[in-house]
Parts: structure tokens; C-alpha cells; sequence
């Protein structure tokens, strides 16, 4: 079958040239006219029927989301909007589809209930110009990286370590549940399961990614991370994609600068790949926003926050500076913060919007978090390091925040000093004995070093202006949620 996609139709096919299309019926009108989309694009190719040639049984099955094949002369199109349109010559409906069970029409349909027809929610334009997107997106990381000289390293998925000492994971084993091996004292004796260890799936391929930067310079990771956290936010997934690069001699401003460079550059790639999947998610926002009350409306269109996003540098500032911010703002000092704020106590997402929406007004990488905060493995500030105070312990952390969105990356530059390392370990509970692979790097030939993760769901969420996670990844997998 020799087709030609709808996108090059509209975009390059000469006039009067003959071409065959397939694809589903969004429309069709006047007994005449079907709107037929491939998936290609998210723009229609209207394809005129002929009555003469083409018999009211078989226009009857011209229903929304019919799969139909049409093969005709492309024309210059009479009707406004499109360059051309087709001639319809020969019709084919491929699949049939009953327009009285058929959940999805050509009408406004609420995400909700489109996240409960996720099997074919695809088919709408919202989904089609986000999962394009979300491609652009993916592409352009991988190019990113490899430009610049990036190796994709493929982190394990199954992993006997917990990597953000957050022990909120998904246990992987071929024990029996009902009936498992025992130890003496009645605990269960893993060394009987298939990895002869406890084993989860991984909440990050960071560990895996310093093994391989320690060796090939620079890696980078790109697959999907599983956290058992039970937050039904819009921000959050069970199962998620995250990047994360991990390169040897860089420090904590290398690792800012690779980190604003990723963004930027997925942003000018999906404004110039997705121009129109763009304009529709521009206009569908604008609609959201009219629903909201003005004080929480969005001050920029999605195309024009891109765009600013893109022209300006990020803020860069300290965690010690944020939070002297947050206590002089307006919301401190009306009690409008649910979450507490003092030096000491992580930031909250009402906190980081707060620095990103109102004061700042542009992305924000705050760093030099208190160390009891954040992970085990993040270096050490000391006198004159960027983000060291008095005020107690801090590491060289660094979390990138988005307007709408708050945390998009968490990084840092890593503890390369040994000692340092396992006092930390200590202090923390983190078992070094199960680690020592981990400790051998700093054992043979340590370097500085640094790396971050990109949540790319939390990204693409900011590329398309959607506001809930669920809907830019096929299949969300949340608690109590694992359909299709
Ligand atoms: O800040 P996190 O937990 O950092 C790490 O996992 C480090 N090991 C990364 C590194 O330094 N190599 O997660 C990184 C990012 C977050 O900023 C967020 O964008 C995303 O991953 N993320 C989630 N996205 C969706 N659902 C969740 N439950 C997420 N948890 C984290
Ligand atoms: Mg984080």
C-alpha cells in the first residue's frame, strides 16, 4: 500500500497529482465532505466524494473514527484554511465504526472522561498534538546530548539498591506471596528469590550513570523510573520517564549551564517541529484560562511563555536567599502558605511557584539545599562554595523550577572525597557494605563530577500547557490505577 501521509499533502503535494491517503474519519459533512486525519498532522485532508460514484450504503459508514482508505487528484481546496484538498476517485472504508457505541465524538469532551477512554483518546486533536509533542521532545534529547559528545547509557530497571534513600518502591520477586521461604527467626529469606536479594524496580539509573561517567566521561540515561509514593497530584506518576546525565569533571555551574542548555534547546525544537501542534495547544489554554478566576490566570499564551522561557537566563540563587524571599512575600505574611517556611525545611511546591510565578518571573535553579534534605550522595558545601552560610550544613543540590509546574530537575554535583562520602552514609543510615561498588569509584581514581535528572513528563506538562501529568503519558500509572 503506497501511501502518502496527510502531512505532505498539505505541507508539498503539487496540484493535480494523484496520490492515496488512509487513515479516520474525524468528520462528514453534507453527505460530501470527510475530514479525514492520519495522525501525521494535526490538520484534516478534506476528501470530496463523488455521489455519482460512490453509493449511500458505503457513505453511510463514513461514521467518526471509521478507518477509510481514499485514493484522488489533489486540488487547490475550494473552501478557506487548507491549500489544497482531494478529488476523491476510489473509497474505502477499512474498519467500521458504530456511531451509537462509539464514546468519543466530534465534540468538547472533559479530560476526565477522555483519561477513562485512554485507549482511544489518541485520536483527539488535544492527545494527538501532545504525544507528537512528547516525541519532538524525546528526539530532541538524545540530540541534545549526543551533540555534545553524550553517550546513552542504559541504566538497569531492576536494582537491589535504593538509590534516592527514599525507600518508596515497587518490590520485584518470584516468591510465592501466600507461601514464602522462611529464615529461622520467621522473616522472609530473599536469598531464595529469583535475584537472590531484596529487589525493586529502580526509583533513578543515577548510581549506575556515576559508574559510567567515571569511565566514558559523559552518559546520559533516558527510561522509565517507578516510585511508590502514594501523592495523587497532578504532578505526580507511579511510572515515569526521567533523563539523567552524569558527566566527570563538571561541577555544580557546568551542570546549571548543561541543565538551562537542555531546556532551551527542547523548547526551540518543539517551536520549530510543532508549530502547529503549538498553535492548537495555544488556543486551548487561552480557553482554560477564561474559566479560571483572574488571579490565578496565567499572565502569558503557552507559544509566548515558550518563547520567554527560550530569550531570558534562569535566576540562579541560593536556598539560604529563597527562603529570606519567601519570608519577606506577601503570602508568608498573610498565612497563606500551608507548608511552614524556615532555614532548614525543604521547599514546598507552593514555595517554588511563589519564587518562579510571582517573584522572579522566569525559571529559577535554586541550590545549596540544607544537607538533612536532600540525598546522601550530593557534595559537601564548604567556605567559599556557592550556597554555603553559616547557618548550618548545606550540598552543592540544584533544582531547576517551572511557571505552573515547580520542581522540573533535581541534581547535583556528587561527593567525590571518600571520607566525606561514608560519614555521610553513616549519619544517614545509608548501608555501605551493600554500596561498596558504588564506594569503589572514589576508591580508584575519583573525580568531581555532576549530573541531574529531567522528569520528562513534567516537562512535556510545560511544552503543551496541560495541567495534569495523567494526560502526557499514554498510559498513567497512578495508586489505584493501572488500566490498559
Ligand atoms: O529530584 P529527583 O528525585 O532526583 C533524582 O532522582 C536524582 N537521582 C536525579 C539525578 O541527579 N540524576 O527526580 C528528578 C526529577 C524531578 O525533578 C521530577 O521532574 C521528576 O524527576 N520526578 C517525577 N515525575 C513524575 N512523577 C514523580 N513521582 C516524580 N518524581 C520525580
Ligand atoms: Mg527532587
Amino acid at each position: 500500500m503506497d501511501l502518502t501521509s496527510i502531512k505532505s499533502v498539505l505541507d508539498e503535494t503539487p496540484t493535480n497529482t494523484t496520490v492515496t491517503v488512509a487513515g479516520w474519519v474525524r468528520t462528514f459533512r453534507n453527505d460530501r465532505f470527510i475530514a479525514l486525519n492520519d495522525g501525521s498532522t494535526i490538520h484534516n485532508l478534506q476528501c470530496v466524494i463523488d455521489q455519482q460514484q460512490v453509493d449511500a450504503a458505503t457513505r453511510a459508514r463514513f461514521t467518526t473514527s471509521a478507518s477509510v482508505r481514499c485514493t484522488g487528484t489533489i486540488v487547490e481546496s475550494q473552501g478557506s484554511g487548507q491549500r489544497v484538498e482531494m478529488q476523491v476517485k476510489e473509497v474505502e472504508v477499512l474498519g467500521d465504526s458504530d456511531p451509537n457505541a462509539y464514546p468519543i465524538q466530534p465534540k468538547k469532551h472533559s479530560l476526565e472522561f477522555l483519561r477513562e477512554n485512554a485507549h482511544l483518546r489518541f485520536r483527539t486533536n488535544t492527545y494527538s498534538a501532545i504525544f507528537r509533542i512528547r516525541h519532538q521532545v524525546s528526539f530532541g534529547i538524545h540530540e541534545y546530548f549526543s551533540g555534545q559528545g553524550y553517550n546513552y547509557f542504559h541504566s538497569p530497571i531492576i536494582t537491589a539498591s535504593d538509590a534516592e534513600g527514599a525507600g518508596e518502591m515497587f518490590r520485584v520477586s518470584t516468591l510465592d506471596p501466600k507461601n514464602p521461604p522462611l529464615n529461622d527467626d520467621g522473616s522472609v529469606n530473599w536469598k531464595e528469590d529469583f535475584f537472590g536479594a531484596e529487589s525493586r524496580l529502580t526509583v533513578s539509573g543515577q548510581l549506575q550513570a556515576e559508574l559510567a561517567a567515571l569511565a566514558l566521561g559523559k552518559v546520559y540515561t533516558f527510561g522509565p523510573t517507578f516510585r511508590a509514593e502514594n501523592s495523587n497530584t497532578a504532578r505526580h506518576l507511579a511510572e515515569f520517564w526521567m533523563i539523567e546525565p552524569e558527566a566527570a569533571f563538571l561541577d555544580l555551574h557546568g551542570n546549571m549551564d548543561l541543565a538551562e542548555g537542555l531546556c532551551k534547546h527542547l523548547i526551540a525544537r518543539v517551536l520549530q517541529h510543532s508549530a502547529d501542534d503549538l498553535e492548537f495547544l495555544d488556543k486551548r489554554m487561552a480557553e482554560e484560562e477564561k474559566q479560571k478566576p483572574q488571579q490565578q490566570r496565567s499572565e502569558m499564551g503557552l507559544i509566548e511563555r515558550l518563547k520567554f522561557v527560550l530569550e531570558h537566563p534562569f535566576e540562579r540563587i541560593t536556598y539560604t536567599d529563597a527562603i529570606d524571599i519567601l519570608l519577606r512575600s506577601k503570602p508568608y505574611q498573610k498565612k497563606q502558605f500551608q507548608y511552614p517556611v524556615e532555614w532548614g525545611v525543604d521547599l514546598q511546591s507552593e514555595h517554588e511557584r511563589y519564587l518562579v510565578e510571582k517573584h522572579f518571573k522566569k525559571p529559577v535553579i535554586v541550590t545549596g539545599y540544607p544537607a538533612q534534605v536532600k540525598a546522601f550522595y550530593m557534595r559537601m558545601n564548604g567556605p567559599g562554595d556557592f550556597g554555603y552560610t553559616d547557618k548550618g550544613a548545606t550540598v552543592a543540590a540544584m533544582d531547576v523550577l517551572f511557571p505552573g509546574i515547580g520542581e522540573i530537575i533535581g541534581g547535583s554535583q556528587r561527593e567525590e572525597r571518600l571520607d566525606v562520602l561514608e560519614a555521610r552514609m553513616d549519619a544517614m543510615g545509608v548501608p555501605k557494605d551493600q554500596m561498596w561498588w558504588f564506594l569503589d569509584t572514589r576508591r580508584f581514581g575519583t573525580v568531581p563530577h555532576a549530573g541531574f535528572g529531567l522528569g520528562l513528563e513534567r516537562f512535556v506538562l510545560f511544552v503543551t500547557g496541560m495541567g495534569n501529568i495523567r494526560d502526557v503519558i499514554p498510559f498513567p500509572r497512578t495508586p489505584k490505577s493501572a488500566e490498559f
